[in-house]
């Protein structure tokens, strides 16, 4: 890569949330149609699309991100009409959680049909599916006529983006055309949940909890980690390590010992410490002290920004709170396990 102002930008097209303009979605759909890569807001972060029945669009994805082409990727759709071309058999469970969840932040995982490009599922058998509520993605989805495949729209292993900011800082002009549609307000990524075998499991938490999914099949339970099957196997979203940001983040179990942690940091004088607190605590002292929502829905929203943000501070060590043990806070205990390191790596 050359000095920065011989780097191409994407091309960045500002869209209304709540009305997209037509004449943006049209544009965003040629670069697709010709094989393009576009970035595009969901609920849950960005995500980047490419047409997800074309295998040659589907691998300059992979290309993008960096990643292994066995990880399989989520086509996106515009409800269940969609969703049945793609599953196969569609089963009575698939369509009363999408009934009830769609359009919304849950991914089902069910058998692949005939249609479907191994390319999309890393070779696996079964198909990730979900329809999407925020506004442009509908509109893209639609105007597009096919399903689009959108991993989140981060280099491999890097945290998701939540703003169109995010995505040019992270993936530059391996992306063609950024839909910009403003911040994401779920903020973490999908519920994952498996529909292929005979008890439905949530692969990776997300929005919606097990809580509330439980309403609709009180037969849903989270997926035991340590299983090693296909559906496991084809989760990568599940390494350990998955959601880094460039800091060390670790993880103190409460406000107190966080506050503690950082002095012992700052005293050092070596690095650059944040602490990520949703607790008040008096004698806070870091760089950069971030207090965080303490109810787990705002949290979840602020928590990929937040960690975006430290990292272009130059942080280098982010001592986070521990979160509360309720289902509700799930998803944003899981992400923070993922992006953590073993503490002994700060506090040798
Ligand atoms: O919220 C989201 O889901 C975002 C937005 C853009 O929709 N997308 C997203 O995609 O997070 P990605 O590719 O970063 O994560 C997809 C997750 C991975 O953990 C992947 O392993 C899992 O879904 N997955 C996809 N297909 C699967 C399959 N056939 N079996 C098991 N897991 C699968
Ligand atoms: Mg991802």
């Amino acid at each position: 890569m050359g000095p920065w102002y011989l780097c191409a930008m994407p091309e960045i097209v500002v869209v209304d949330r709540s009305k997209p303009d037509p004449r943006a979605i049209a544009r965003a759909v040629s670069v697709l149609l010709s094989g393009g890569l576009v970035a595009f807001p969901t609920e849950t972060v960005y995500g980047l699309g490419a047409l997800a029945l074309d295998p040659n669009a589907l691998s300059r994805i992979f290309a993008a991100k960096g990643r292994p082409s066995h990880h399989p990727l989520i086509a996106h759709v515009t409800g269940i009409a969609q969703a049945k071309t793609l599953i196969e058999p569609w089963s009575a469970l698939a369509d009363r959680l999408a009934t009830t969840f769609w359009p919304g932040p849950l991914t089902l995982i069910g058998n692949r049909s005939g249609i479907v490009p191994s390319a999309l599922t890393g070779g696996h058998a079964s198909v990730a599916v979900r329809a999407p509520s925020h506004p442009v993605a509908i509109a893209l989805i639609a105007a597009a006529g096919v399903p689009l495949a959108a991993p989140s729209a981060n280099r491999y292993q890097a945290i998701s983006p939540t703003s169109a900011a995010h995505v040019v800082a992270g993936l530059g002009n391996e992306v063609d055309l950024v839909l910009d549609g403003g911040s994401c307000t779920e903020g973490v990524e999908s519920t994952v949940l498996d529909i292929t075998g005979a008890a439905p499991r949530i692969l990776r938490p997300g929005p919606l909890s097990l809580k509330t999914l439980q309403k609709v099949a009180s037969t849903i339970v989270l997926a035991d980690e340590t299983a090693d099957d296909d559906a496991m196997r084809a989760s990568p979203g599940l390494d350990r390590r998955h959601y880094a940001p460039r800091a060390t983040l670790v993880i103190a179990p409460n406000a107190t010992v966080a506050v503690e942690l950082a002095k012992q940091v700052l005293m050092r004088d070596e690095e650059r410490v944040a602490l990520m607190l949703w607790d008040h605590h008096p004698d806070a002292m870091a760089h950069v002290v971030r207090t965080m929502p303490s109810r787990a829905h705002e949290y979840a929203r602020d928590l990929y920004a937040t960690l975006h943000d430290l990292d272009a501070l130059g942080v280098q060590i982010v001592i986070a709170q521990a979160v509360p043990d309720d289902s509700e806070w799930d998803a944003v205990r899981d992400r923070l396990a993922r992006a953590s390191a073993d503490p002994s790596k700060v506090l040798s």
